[in-house]
C-alpha cells in the first residue's frame, strides 16, 4: 500500500517552465497528482509492467535475492525523463517485496525534522520513495548518508556548547530515489545507491500493449488501429498515452450519448477506431506523430523564414516569443528524438523527415508545400 505524506502533495513545486501543451507534457498534471488518480491504470506486479526489459530483469533478480535472504532490497536510483514509470516501478518493487511503500518528494523534506520523522518511523524492509531526489537540501542529504550506509541516524541535540550527537539505529530499509536529472545528484549521494537504473522512452510495440491494457481496465472498445494511433502520438511516454486515451474516451462518450438519444450508455458501447482517435486528438491539436502547435510552429518558422536552418537558439526563441530554455528543454527534445530536428554547431536545422512531416519538399525539390498534408493546427 502506498502512503503519501500530505506535505509531499502540498509542497510539490510549480512547473518552472511554460508548458506548450498540457496534454502532451510528460509531467504529472495537478489532477494526476491527486492521490489515486493515476493508480487505477498502474501495473502492480513486475509481470504486468510492460517494456523496460533490462530494468525489470535487473530489479527482478535483486528482489528475488533480497527476499531469499530475508533482507531489505539494496537502495535503488531510478533516473530518466518524466512520465516513464519511476513511481510505478517503486510501487511494483514494494508489492514484489511484500512491504509498504512510503512516498514523498525532496521539496517536502526541507526541514531536517521532515526527513528524521520519515526515517524513525520506517518499518523493517520498508521502501521509502523520494521523488526529485536531486533537490534534497544539503542537511537532508547528510542525514541520509549514514542512514543509507550504516542504518544509523546521527542527530544533534541542543545548540552551541551544549550540543551533543545522539545516534539512533534504523531498521533495514530500501531507499528508492527518482530523478530526471541524474547529473545534478551529488556524487556522495549517487555512490550510496547499489542499483542505478535508467528508464528509456518506450517503443511503439510496448506503447500499444500499454494502451490496450489501459483501454481494457477502463472498459473501452478500442480497435487495433485506434490503439496504434494513440501509441504513435504519445511521445514514447505511458503517462501521455493514458492521458490521450482519456481524451479519446470523452469523445467516444459524447458520441455514445448522441447515438443513444440523450441517455448515457456505458463506456465501451462505441467502438473507438483510428478515425475516432484522429478526430479526438486533432481537436486537441495533436498531430499524427504527437506534435503539438508549439512543435509545428518551431519547424515552420525554420522552414519558412530560414530555409530550414541552421538558426541559433536565441534567434528562434526571439522570433517565437518563447524563452530559450523552454525551447531547448520542453519543445526540442521530442523533435530531436523523432529525427525531425538537428542541433548543429551553427544552429538548429530541420531534417528531411521533419520537412516531409510538415508537407515540405526535400531540399532541391520545388519549394511548394504539399497542400495534401493536413495541418491540425490550422
Ligand atoms: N501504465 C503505465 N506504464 C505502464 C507500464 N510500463 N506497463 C503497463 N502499464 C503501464
Amino acid at each position: 500500500m502506498a502512503i503519501e505524506s500530505s506535505a509531499a502533495r502540498s509542497k510539490r513545486p510549480r512547473r518552472e517552465l511554460k508548458d506548450p501543451s498540457p496534454l502532451l507534457s510528460p509531467e504529472r498534471s495537478a489532477q494526476e497528482s491527486a492521490p489515486g488518480r493515476e493508480d487505477s491504470l498502474r501495473p502492480r506486479r513486475l509481470n504486468d509492467y510492460i517494456g523496460q526489459a533490462e530494468l525489470k530483469q535487473v530489479l527482478g533478480i535483486a528482489v528475488q535475492a533480497a527476499s531469499a535472504r530475508g533482507d531489505a532490497l539494496d537502495h535503488v536510483l531510478l533516473y530518466g525523463p518524466p512520465g516513464l514509470g519511476k513511481t510505478t516501478m517503486a510501487l511494483v518493487l514494494a508489492e514484489e517485496l511484500g512491504v509498504p511503500c512510503r512516498i514523498t518528494s525532496a521539496p517536502a523534506l526541507e526541514r531536517p525534522r521532515d526527513i528524521v520523522g520519515l526515517l524513525v518511523n520506517l518499518q523493517p524492509r520498508e521502501l521509502l520513495f523520494i521523488d526529485e531526489i536531486h533537490r534534497l537540501t544539503r542537511v537532508a542529504e547528510e542525514l541520509l548518508y549514514p542512514a543509507m550506509e550504516d542504518r544509523r541516524l546521527d542527530l544533534t541535540v541542543g545548540k552551541g556548547s551544549t550540543a551533543r550527537t545522539r545516534t539512533l539505529d534504523l531498521p533495514p530499509f530500501t531507499l528508492v530515489g527518482a530523478t530526471t536529472k541524474a547529473g545534478s545528484l551529488s556524487s556522495p549521494l549517487r555512490d550510496r545507491f547499489g542499483l542505478l537504473q535508467r528508464l528509456e522512452f518506450y517503443g511503439q510495440e510496448d506503447l500499444e500493449a500499454i494502451v490496450e491494457r489501459a483501454a481494457g481496465l477502463l472498459g473501452l472498445s478500442l480497435s487495433a488501429h485506434g490503439c496504434t494511433e494513440i501509441a504513435r502520438r504519445c511521445r514514447g511516454t505511458p503517462r501521455i498515452a493514458n492521458r490521450l486515451l482519456r481524451r479519446v474516451r470523452d469523445v467516444a462518450s459524447v458520441r455514445a450519448v448522441s447515438v443513444n438519444g440523450g441517455s448515457t450508455p456505458p463506456d465501451g458501447s462505441v467502438l473507438i477506431d483510428a478515425d475516432l482517435v484522429d478526430e479526438a486528438l486533432s481537436l486537441h491539436r495533436v498531430d499524427g506523430r504527437g506534435l503539438d502547435a508549439s512543435d509545428r510552429r518551431l519547424l515552420e518558422l525554420l522552414l519558412q523564414s530560414h530555409g530550414g536552418g541552421p538558426v541559433g537558439l536565441d534567434t528562434l526563441a526571439a522570433a517565437l516569443g518563447e524563452d530559450a530554455t523552454t525551447l531547448e528543454t520542453v519543445v526540442e527534445p521530442y523533435l530531436l528524438q523523432l529525427g525531425f530536428l538537428q542541433r548543429t554547431p551553427r544552429g538548429r536545422v530541420v531534417t528531411v523527415a521533419g520537412r516531409r512531416h510538415l508537407g515540405w519538399p526535400a531540399v532541391g525539390e520545388p519549394t511548394v508545400k504539399d497542400p495534401a498534408v493536413e495541418d491540425p493546427a490550422a
